[in-house]
């Protein structure tokens, strides 16, 4: 197929595996906006990912073989390969922060042993591969909708404390760089419009229903004056929740748009910008 042999000419930047350190043990329990709810939604995205990271990682590996051996295309493989290698950095970091949730004295064990039980336990083994490589593909869609959200909105660099805005923009430059990967993986194992939108619609629905359901269980902890939210927490989630502000829906339309493909929106400069500022400071440089 044509397509990935024009992004490989295009200005597609390098996918590069980066090991940047944060400080977690400085993040405030009301890190986002200083406000519970905006905090829990974010914490619980923050709870979901690595273990998502690890699917999307099993997801794409299952093909790596038949790609090796049907297709020549060493530089797909290549990015495979890297894609692999920043999932698994991804995931490692968001866990690290595991500890400093449960330091300012969340319980997550039981979400995070309930997500994977049946998330990955229970609907990954019984799905095919190829519809499991078709969510991920749907969910790195979203995570690059995420991404492109974080590095130029005023989110983070503004409201958030710098380690997570850190961890966040780091973790969306990758996102950026690699976003066309596991698309270009499905592509040739099977191009078919059907499996691709069979996947946005168990991506988006498992990942609304996770996500809430992982703010929902830290929202609970939080003390009784915590859990009514204020008008400004009312304002924040209006303009800037995703769920609420219309982008999430915009992205999946985007995606049921026949020709979609995740390079078309060239928005890679926003990772190279962010990293030649930021990527010093966080030892990546
Ligand atoms: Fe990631
Ligand atoms: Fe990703």
């Amino acid at each position: 197929m044509s397509t990935h042999r024009e992004l490989a000419s295009s200005a597609r930047p390098e996918i590069k595996v980066r090991k940047p350190s944060f400080r977690f043990s400085e993040v405030p329990r009301y890190w986002l906006w200083g406000n519970a709810r905006a905090t829990a939604m974010a914490n619980a995205l923050n709870l979901v990912f690595p273990a998502g990271e690890r699917f999307f990682i099993r997801s794409v590996k299952h093909f790596v073989d038949r790609l090796a051996r049907e297709w020549d295309d060493p530089e797909l493989l290549e990015q495979v390969r890297r894609f692999m290698g920043q999932e698994v950095r991804h995931g490692m970091e968001h866990e690290r922060f595991f500890e400093a949730l449960v330091a300012q004295g969340y319980e997550i064990r039981s979400f995070v042993e309930w997500y994977e039980r049946i998330a990955y336990g229970i609907i990954e083994k019984n799905s095919s591969p190829k519809l499991r490589l078709a969510v991920t593909v749907a969910l790195e869609h979203f995570t690059a909708m995420f991404a492109e959200r974080a590095l130029t909105r005023p989110v983070l660099s503004e409201h958030a404390h710098p380690a997570m805005r850190d961890l966040l923009s780091w973790h969306a430059c990758e996102e950026l760089e690699h976003k066309s990967v596991a698309f270009d993986v499905l592509q040739r194992v099977d191009p078919s419009y059907a499996l691709r939108i069979a996947g946005l619609a168990c991506a988006s629905s498992a990942l609304v229903y996770f996500w809430i359901a992982g703010a929902h269980h830290l929202m609970k902890q939080e003390p009784p004056e915590r859990r009514r939210p204020s008008r400004e927490e009312l304002r924040v989630a209006r303009e800037h929740n995703v769920l609420l502000n219309g982008e999430f829906l915009r992205a999946f339309l985007d995606y049921l748009r026949p020709d979609f493909h995740p390079a078309q929106k060239d928005d890679y400069h926003l990772a190279r910008e962010w990293l030649a500022r930021n990527g010093e400071a966080i030892g990546v440089a």
